[in-house]
């Protein structure tokens, strides 16, 4: 079976690879003939961990390749991936679909043979249909079913939720593309992966309801953070207490900064809007929206509190700019407003990203790019932890202290625990816990021994 994938941006990327990895000769396609070039040399234009490994491996076995060419790519294919991008529309909240309509007319004119369309791209309701629609008046000849297949990738671990996923969903109502998809996925029935055939208006719905889901789930959890801190109780202790309910579920209850990333701020403004239109409004989703924008501005006056209520001509450092760890991405990472929030405040900042620094220098050009953690921090007047790289959770203690001009740390991703860092003579605010007052010594010493929170 020989497929194509329209797009070679993260989502495209991952899936061509994984697919090829399955044993499908997979053909990516790409406009932009700078980055067809640099894939075909083995550069992977994004960070994503075993994925460079992957690619040269399938390429070197002859069944991943890439183009320019789309015509040529469509006509070998007995089904065809649409992964473009579908950007949040300025103004009114839509996903942009342009991008995913002028493939589905390029792919109508280069079709041979019955072809599989399928949306990977996460699209609103009714584009499926109307992909169709479009390559009907293309090409009114054409022998073709179009599919709903989202994806479910979590960046940072995207191999692994690809190739183990909890489950693969499909739309389409013709059996014929339901074999062909059968096929595509045949490595997953092997291992039991729950594979859900739905209608496409269904499958489009399920992408945009599980990712709006998640996104009011970690908003909830930030919310009753919030309320802990009013209330001394632990927002960590709570979590785990709600989670093992089964009903609730122990994953993506960890308080934060706020979600950012290239999903769920895009996809829950474009379910927002979608229920906006249709007259059936989905006001817990438009209260999330509004609670997460509003979080992020929070979190840069958590950080200015922290230092005695200014910031001004003081030094912040800031570890972590990515919207999460493993990732390069910085789209929607809440360090772009946090950071120019600081900065405004009159702050100088310093900063260090193990893998995002290329990303941010653009779209955060007024801070100090540092070699490591303990360069950003040195002369620093406090430390933010922003994103929860493995490498700021075991931090030296005394290097840190060293460095810093006064130990405050404001630990947004919670990686510490209070009672040791105020042992340790630091200053320490983090999200939803209580910090023991800094002579409770005796306190300290029963939460040094006690096991931190695992969420
Ligand atoms: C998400 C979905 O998980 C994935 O299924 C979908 O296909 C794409 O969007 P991703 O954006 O890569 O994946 O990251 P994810 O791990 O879901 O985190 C999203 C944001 O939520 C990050 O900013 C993260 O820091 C935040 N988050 C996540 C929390 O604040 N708390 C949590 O408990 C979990």
């Amino acid at each position: 079976m020989r497929i194509s994938m329209i797009g070679t941006g993260y989502v495209g990327l991952v899936s061509g690879t994984c697919f090829s990895e399955f044993g499908v000769d997979v053909i990516c396609v790409d406009k932009d003939a700078a980055k067809i070039e640099r894939l075909r040399q083995g550069e992977i234009p994004i960070y994503e961990p075993g994925l460079e490994a992957l690619v040269s491996s399938n390429v070197a076995a002859g069944r991943l390749s890439f183009t320019t060419d789309l015509a040529d790519a469509v006509a070998q294919s007995q089904a065809v991936f649409i992964a473009v991008g579908t950007p949040s529309r300025r103004g009114d909240g839509h996903a942009d679909l342009s991008f995913v309509y002028a493939a589905a007319r390029e792919i109508a004119r280069a079709m041979t043979g019955y072809t599989v369309v399928v949306t990977k791209s996460t699209v609103p309701v009714g584009t499926g249909r109307a992909v169709a629609r479009i390559i009907r008046e293309e090409r009114p000849d054409a022998d073709f079913d179009v599919v709903s297949n989202p994806e479910f990738l979590r960046e940072g671990s995207a191999i692994q939720d690809f190739m183990r996923p909890d489950r693969v969903v499909i739309g389409t109502d013709s059996p014929r593309a339901q074999a062909v998809m059968r096929q595509l996925y045949r490595v997953l029935y092997l291992i039991e992966t729950p594979i859900l055939f739905t209608t496409l208006e269904s499958s489009e719905m399920i992408k945009y309801a599980a990712n709006t889901f998640l996104a009011t789930k970690i908003t909830f959890i930030n919310e009753i953070a919030d309320l802990c801190e009013h209330t001394g109780a632990d927002v960590h202790d709570v979590a785990r207490g709600i989670g093992l309910d089964g009903r609730i579920g122990r994953k993506f209850l960890h308080p934060g900064p706020g979600y950012g990333g290239s999903c769920f701020p895009k996809d829950t403004l474009a379910l927002v809007t979608t229920a906006q239109e249709a007259g059936s409004p989905l006001r817990i989703v438009e209260t999330v929206v509004d609670i997460n924008a509003r979080r992020k501005r929070a979190m840069a006056d958590r950080i200015i509190a922290a230092c005695d209520g200014t910031v001004a001509d003081k030094t912040v450092a800031i570890l972590g700019l990515t919207f999460k760890p493993n990732t390069d991405d910085m789209r929607d990472a809440p360090s772009l407003d946090i950071v120019p929030a600081l900065v405004e405040a009159g702050a100088t900042v310093r900063a260090f990203d193990p893998e995002g620094m290329g990303e941010a220098r653009p779209l955060l050009p007024d801070i100090t790019y540092c070699d490591d953690a303990y360069d950003a921090m040195t002369g620093a007047d406090a430390v933010v932890i922003l994103t929860e790289w493995n490498e700021f959770r075991a931090l030296n203690i005394a290097r840190m202290k060293e460095a810093l001009a006064a130990p405050v740390m404001i630990d947004l991703r919670n990686v510490y625990t209070p009672a040791d860092m105020v042992a340790a003579g630091f200053r320490y605010v983090s999200v939803g816990r209580p910090t023991p007052a800094p002579d409770a010594e005796a306190v300290a010493a029963v939460h040094a021994t006690s096991p931190s929170p695992v969420i």
